[in-house]
């Protein structure tokens, strides 16, 4: 699929931030309504497309571990249009055990995103191991019982839950809280849940943070609103399991596989991460 091509359903009318989030991301799936979009905010807050990648990065790092510690199963919610470093290429590259097959299910309701990541595992031949769901995380029940879902993931195994940068578009009247524990309840003992979430710590240059603050108000105008939280708001939402090392951290400080560079370091006042372990 070209951006040339519109999938059914797609308003390339207003930006969506699985689009504008592909073009922070130097992807090809986006319209020139997203583009504008991704500028404007660039130039609000020139520090998106280095957190972005480093929300990618982060993803990469948690899947490699969870692989590392004998996970197969994984379910992306908020999987985003497929760029380089999809969780399914990164179990591809490392699967080791020939005898079992992985799984992974991305989860996103919108429609270009949905469109893409159904072409992609169709046209490499994944479609036995991995699938799209096309619904709304905010209804966790719709997204358990559906067919790819319920094809794919065995509850009763252990699986590696990721919310990367989806859960800032779940506002306070959808309940994040209820939300989250209902997503907790369905994981098996030795399960993971892999969290990052903007936010604006206290020792952020105060340019910068007037910055980011602009920058979610401008979200207000897409089919996604977005909102920052604290540390404090997210923590609850692991339910007290313990935290992998090294804790609740900025994005560049979680396990790092390089030295943080000056760009990177500069992101960390604006998103947490943290990766939980259910006993
Ligand atoms: C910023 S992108 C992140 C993509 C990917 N997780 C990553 O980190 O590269 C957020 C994605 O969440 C999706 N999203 C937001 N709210 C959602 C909801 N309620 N249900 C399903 N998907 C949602 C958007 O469509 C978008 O693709």
């Amino acid at each position: 699929m070209t951006a040339d091509e519109v999938p059914p359903g797609v308003d390339v009318e207003k930006p969506s931030a699985a689009r504008v989030y592909d073009w922070y991301l130097g992807g090809s799936q986006n319209w020139a309504v997203d583009r504008e979009f991704g500028r404007r905010a660039e130039r609000v807050w020139p520090l998106i497309r280095p957190i972005s990648r480093q929300n990618r990065a982060f993803m990469n790092r948690v899947v490699r571990a969870a692989l590392e510690a004998g996970i197969r199963q994984f379910v992306d919610l908020g999987s985003g249009v497929p760029t380089a470093g999809n969780v399914h290429e990164i179990v591809r590259d490392r699967w080791t055990a020939p005898d079992r097959r992985p799984a992974v299910v991305y989860v996103d309701y919108e429609a270009v995103a949905a469109a893409h990541s159904t072409l992609i595992l169709e046209r490499e031949g994944a479609t036995d191991w991995a699938g799209l769901v096309r619904r709304d995380i905010r209804e966790p029940e719709a997204v358990f019982a559906d067919e790819t879902t319920r094809r794919l993931i065995d509850w009763s195994q252990p699986v590696c839950l990721l919310m990367i940068t989806v859960l800032h578009f779940i506002g306070p009247a959808d309940e994040p809280d209820a939300l989250m524990a209902a997503y907790r309840e369905k994981l098996a003992p030795g399960s993971w849940l892999a969290v990052t979430h903007g936010t604006c710590t206290e020792d952020a240059p105060p340019e910068r943070a007037a910055g980011v603050r602009r920058f979610v108000d401008a979200y207000r105008d897409t089919s996604n609103p977005a909102y920052l939280r604290s540390a404090e708001e997210i923590r609850p939402w692991f339910g007290g399991w313990p935290l992998l090392e090294p804790g609740m951290t900025a994005l560049p400080d979680w396990r790092p596989s390089s030295p943080v560079s000056p760009l990177e370091a500069e992101t960390r006042p604006f998103a947490w991460c943290a990766v939980a372990r259910r006993p």
